[in-house]
């Protein structure tokens, strides 16, 4: 990856031999960004809120009770992929730099990393994340791990922070959990094309999707009937309480989760049980609900092959291996930037 427009970022070295911290992102940056969100979504004819303010620590750890419910198969067929190609990913990539969006707690990741290890190619790991907590917390544990891969996390938004990366030898980025299909298509060619310029020809990008399907298995993985898909669309309304000085009434409104079938994508609403007048003392705003009002929350786009193969090659990324879990639910998606090695140089994109 190369170099680019960075902006201000602060540096802090937690061990000085394996782990390093920098942040593109301060608190006040976030908070900035959360006011200009919310002042747009919540004033609109059709109010919104993005997706991305879901994950205070409450939030994190509800998306983590999410990741193990039964109805929500994504993340155990994303694992048993990953388990049962990291060997091939290793072999086909070589790659020396493994960069992860939105890692999170890199859980997955260390199927990865694992076998990274047993062939020893990789030389360093750059977790990025819009939370620096969450970053420190992974970086401990991985330094532990994997104390041959030095650890660089970016704290940053990686629709902003891309540019920054800079990363020497053959890299791989991975973008897992179907966390691509929170943005909408034009985000997604944005970020697509973003990702392509920032990586270097012969680099790779290995992307998780979740997959379409019968509308009643998607409709129950975002509507489980222990309710923490319900708790966890809530809690939207408890971080813009806490952060925006709100009085949102959690017990007037309900979770909505509906697949779209024209979209093809789910979508979650949180809905006014009756009629309520909101006040948002950070902003000095106050909102009105009508009874059944909704607040759109989040998108989560459902891919097929072909639709997600040619949003790659729109960006310039040249796909080359899809490998699904054995029902067919989930697929990882490795792509390449053509270019480089000419051994492995393809001259036409089709097959
Ligand atoms: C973290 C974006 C992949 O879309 O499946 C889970 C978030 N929302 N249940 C998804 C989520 C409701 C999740 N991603």
């Amino acid at each position: 990856m190369s170099s680019g427009p960075a902006g201000p970022a602060t540096r802090t070295t937690g061990n000085p031999q394996a782990s390093e911290l920098i942040s593109h992102l301060g608190p006040a940056d976030l908070e900035s960004q959360l006011r200009r969100d919310a002042l747009r979504g919540l004033t609109a004819a059709k109010k919104s809120i993005p997706s991305k303010w879901f994950y205070d620590h409450k939030g994190s750890m509800l998306f983590d009770q999410i990741t193990r419910l039964p109805e929500y198969y994504l993340t155990r067929s994303e694992r048993q992929i990953l388990r049962e190609r990291a060997a091939a990913i290793v072999e086909k990539t070589q790659a020396k730099t493994m960069v992860e969006l939105g890692c999170g707690l890199s859980e997955k990741t260390r199927v990865l990393l694992d076998a990274f290890q047993r062939r020893g190619s990789l030389t360093t790991f750059v977790p990025f994340d819009v939370d620096g907590e969450v970053l420190k917390m992974a970086a401990v544990e991985l330094v532990k791990r994997y104390p041959e891969v030095e650890v660089q996390g970016i704290v940053g938004d990686f629709e902003q922070h891309l540019g920054s990366i800079e990363v020497p030898g053959r890299s791989l980025v991975i973008f897992l959990g179907s966390t691509i299909g929170n943005l909408n298509p034009s985000e997604r060619a944005s970020l697509l094309s973003q990702l392509n310029s920032s990586l270097k020809p012969g680099d790779w990008l290995l992307l998780g999707v979740d997959l379409v399907k019968d509308t009643a298995t998607l409709e129950a993985a975002y509507n489980d009937s222990s309710g923490i898909s319900a708790a966890f669309n809530l809690n939207m309304l408890s971080v813009l309480n806490a952060r925006l000085d709100a009085n949102f009434d959690v017990g007037g409104f309900e979770h909505v989760a509906r697949f779209n079938p024209a979209t093809e994508q789910m979508e979650m609403f949180l809905r006014a049980t009756r009629p309520q007048k909101v006040r948002l003392n950070t902003l000095a705003l106050d909102i009105r609900f009508g009874r059944g009002e909704m607040m759109h929350t989040e998108i989560s786009a459902k891919f097929r092959r072909s639709g997600l193969e040619s949003e790659l090659r729109a960006s310039g990324m040249e796909p080359e291996f899809w490998w699904t879990d054995s029902g067919g639910s989930f697929a990882l998606s490795l792509s390449r930037k053509p270019g480089g090695n000419k051994a492995q140089q393809k001259t036409s994109y089709g097959d």
